[in-house]
């Protein structure tokens, strides 16, 4: 496995790859866990390069955020990754991504003003949107990863990449889930092991108004409500930062057209926000 920090030498080493072989490309902020991982195997299975990066990328956390206290283990993470056939880690430092006097960004408008974007702020999706397409411009994939846990970040990237032109077609990954049905996030570490408990109730919650809802126990308006009961009534510990249900395609409120949704939450416990989500039809 090769791992590299410098810009000029990954595109070198790439151009020539690119010859003879598809590249796949899994973008990460590392503390891998078991949904990294398989976004790593699914890259493996369908391209014949496999390149991952990792990189905290601060553009993204607000100054209230968690960057400085963020989970890394490049030890760990390497390994993994080799255990995992990775080729290539591109593991760049601030400086290599943000040199003195950047100041060029990327903004997709629309999909990231509801949900996390209504309650962490637009400038999260700008800088998730800025690192990734810079990453899109080193690694030049043919295919890139992504999980749909953060569902919304798989929307807004999508959309980049369609208005934007990068020739890169998005694979999204299924969220992989601890034992319990916890969704597998690097944050998970930093849950006391009483909040660990009763986080499950975030997938739990979510699952159970879908099954309600199809079973016709309670209506498209009444969703939102039940998640956002369950979670209160089983972690009344958490803060509820948002419980919403939405139009899966468009992120908007759903109207008689909608086809797909997503229930989608993010709660805190103490200062650690997870999310979640479920999609599913309308009945
Ligand atoms: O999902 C993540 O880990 C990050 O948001 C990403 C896509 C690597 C961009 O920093």
């Amino acid at each position: 496995m090769i791992v590299l920090k410098d810009i000029s030498k990954l595109r070198s080493l790439l151009s020539d790859v690119r010859k003879t072989k598809t590249i796949g490309f899994v973008p990460t902020m590392g503390f891998l866990h078991e949904g990294h991982i398989s976004l790593v195997k699914m890259c493996k299975e369908s391209t014949e390069f496999t390149v991952v990066s990792i990189f905290v990328n601060p553009t993204q956390f607000a100054p209230t955020e968690d960057l400085n206290r963020y989970p890394r283990d490049e030890k760990g993470d390497l390994e993994k990754l080799e255990n995992a056939g990775t080729d290539l880690v591109f593991f760049p430092d601030k400086a290599t991504m943000y040199p003195g006097g950047f100041q060029t960004y990327v903004e997709v408008q629309e999909l990231t003003k509801p949900l996390c974007g209504a309650t962490r702020g637009t400038s999260h999706f700008r800088g998730v949107s800025t690192v990734v397409a810079k990453l899109f411009n080193m690694v030049q994939p043919d295919k890139a990863f992504f999980g749909k846990k953060d569902f919304q970040q798989l929307a807004v990237i999508k959309q980049m990449v369609k208005d934007l032109n990068y020739p890169v077609e998005i694979i999204p990954g299924e969220t992989v889930r601890e034992n319990d049905g916890l969704a597998m996030s690097s944050r998970n570490s930093y849950l006391s092991p009483a909040d660990r408990k009763s986080s499950v109730c975030l997938s739990r919650g979510l699952f159970l108004a879908r099954d309600k809802y199809h079973a016709g126990d309670i209506r498209i308006d009444e969703i939102e409500l039940f998640a956002a009961d369950f979670i209160k009534a089983n972690a009344p510990q958490s803060r509820i930062d948002y419980v919403q249900c939405l139009d899966a395609d468009k992120l908007t409120i759903p109207t008689p057209e909608t086809k797909n949704l997503v229930l989608a939450c993010a709660v805190f416990f103490q200062r650690t926000r997870l999310i979640d989500n479920v999609t599913f039809t309308v009945s």
